[in-house]
């Protein structure tokens, strides 16, 4: 008897676990066919060393998080001189002297004296055909962000990354892309950053989709010193094909997102919530194209900050949305506005970039107003 129920609980504790491994669903938009780590048998890292390493190996893995990896305090604290180029208040953010930023760039502004979590300054490096994906709700990274740079085909899905010195610009990136291809980022959640919650360098990044991630910018440090983060989500690669779908971007004032270099973005379906006056969500630089469908904006003051410099259709209305059909043979969708500013361009040349590729289908503005329940970790 007791040897048979030993071996009925090891069974179903296996089965638990192989239920869990894995991807769930796949890539829709630019991405559509990244398999990551693919069939490699998965693996449980139980210390922030073994999760560095199975990150940054040549192996091709499917990487399982169980539980919080928490990275604060393990590189030490550095304290310096930064700067405060928005005021010394409690509620403004300062900045590391980071490459001399200060030096160069704020030479005017007071000085400061910074102490912050080295960790959290630079990512761990995810290498190419990697999955990294979080079991129910217990996923999450504290201090620490990912830095996909030089690496293709990577999944990171269900996942928490929070607590990257937000009181300090360049304080750390949530996640960052330069150089890649084929990388899914899916349910994930990153709040209290520093720097960027999503940045993508100036290297050609090229297919990339980003998925039902909840992107919260409310934090007690900020360069309007009043709890909207500016730095979210920054687009600045040189060939860069980027599916932003089903989002929700919330408490912002800034960089919700910067679209600039060569990037072609597709933002749809998402929901982007505001309520602060002062900030905007997109800014869209020389060299950005912007497709946007299907969003919901509510109390966006600012949808977009001039002057804008790339190019944009935000399918205003039914007879303008037309133009949609011969590049991604279906017409736009109408985006919807709550208590929100503008966001009427009509540029149409660069939609022939649609041509050819993998598209995300939209949905209703409707639809979108429930992104605010699915997108995040744990909420697959
Ligand atoms: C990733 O997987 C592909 C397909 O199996 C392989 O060709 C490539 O060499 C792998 N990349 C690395 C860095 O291991
Ligand atoms: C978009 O199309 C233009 C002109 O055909 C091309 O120069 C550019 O590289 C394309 N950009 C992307 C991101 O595909």
């Amino acid at each position: 008897m007791f040897p048979n129920r030993i071996l009925v609980f090891t069974v179903l504790a296996l089965t638990r676990h192989a239920a869990a491994a894995g991807v769930t669903g796949a890539a829709e938009g630019f991405a559509k066919g990244v398999t990551g780590g693919g069939s490699a048998t998965a693996v449980y890292p139980s210390t922030n060393a073994e999760l560095v390493s199975y990150l940054g190996d040549s192996s091709a893995r499917v990487i399982i998080l169980t539980k919080t990896f928490d990275f604060t305090g393990s590189e030490g604290t550095v304290s310096g001189t930064g700067c405060a180029p928005w005021g010394t208040g409690s509620a403004c953010q300062t900045a590391i002297n980071q490459n001399n930023w200060c030096t160069n760039y704020e030479a005017s502004a007071p000085s400061v004296s910074v102490s912050y979590d080295k960790a959290g300054i630079l990512g761990i490096t995810v290498g190419s055909n990697k999955s990294l994906v979080g079991q129910g709700s217990s996923g999450v990274i504290k201090g620490k962000g990912l830095r996909i740079i030089n690496a293709k085909n990577v999944i990171i899905q269900n996942v928490k990354i929070t607590n990257l010195n937000p009181k300090y610009v360049w304080g750390g990136d949530a996640i960052t892309l330069d150089n890649t291809d084929l990388v899914w980022i899916d349910h994930v959640s990153t709040s209290l950053i520093g720097r960027q919650h999503i940045v993508l360098g100036t290297s050609a990044s090229n297919r990339v989709t980003i998925s039902n991630c909840d992107i919260d910018g409310t934090t007690s440090w900020s360069p309007n010193c009043d709890s909207y983060h500016y730095w979210n989500v920054l687009f600045l690669g040189s060939q860069d094909l980027i599916t932003f779908k089903n989002n929700y971007v919330r408490h912002f004032s800034g960089r919700a997102p910067k679209i600039g270099g060569n990037t072609l973005a597709h933002v749809v379906n998402n929901y982007f919530y505001q309520t602060d006056s002062s900030g905007h969500a997109f800014e869209i630089d020389s060299g950005g194209m912007v497709l946007a469908e299907g969003n919901v904006f509510q109390n966006v003051v600012n949808v977009v900050t001039s002057p804008v410099g790339g190019q944009a259709f935000t399918s205003p209305d039914s007879s303008s949305n037309a133009a949609c059909s011969s590049y991604l043979g279906r017409a736009c969708v109408v985006n919807a506005f709550g208590s929100s500013g503008a966001f009427n361009i009509k540029n149409t040349g660069f939609l022939t970039n649609f041509s050819g590729k993998n598209v995300a289908s939209a949905s209703s503005a409707t639809d979108a107003k429930n992104v605010v329940n699915t997108a995040g970790y744990g909420k697959i």
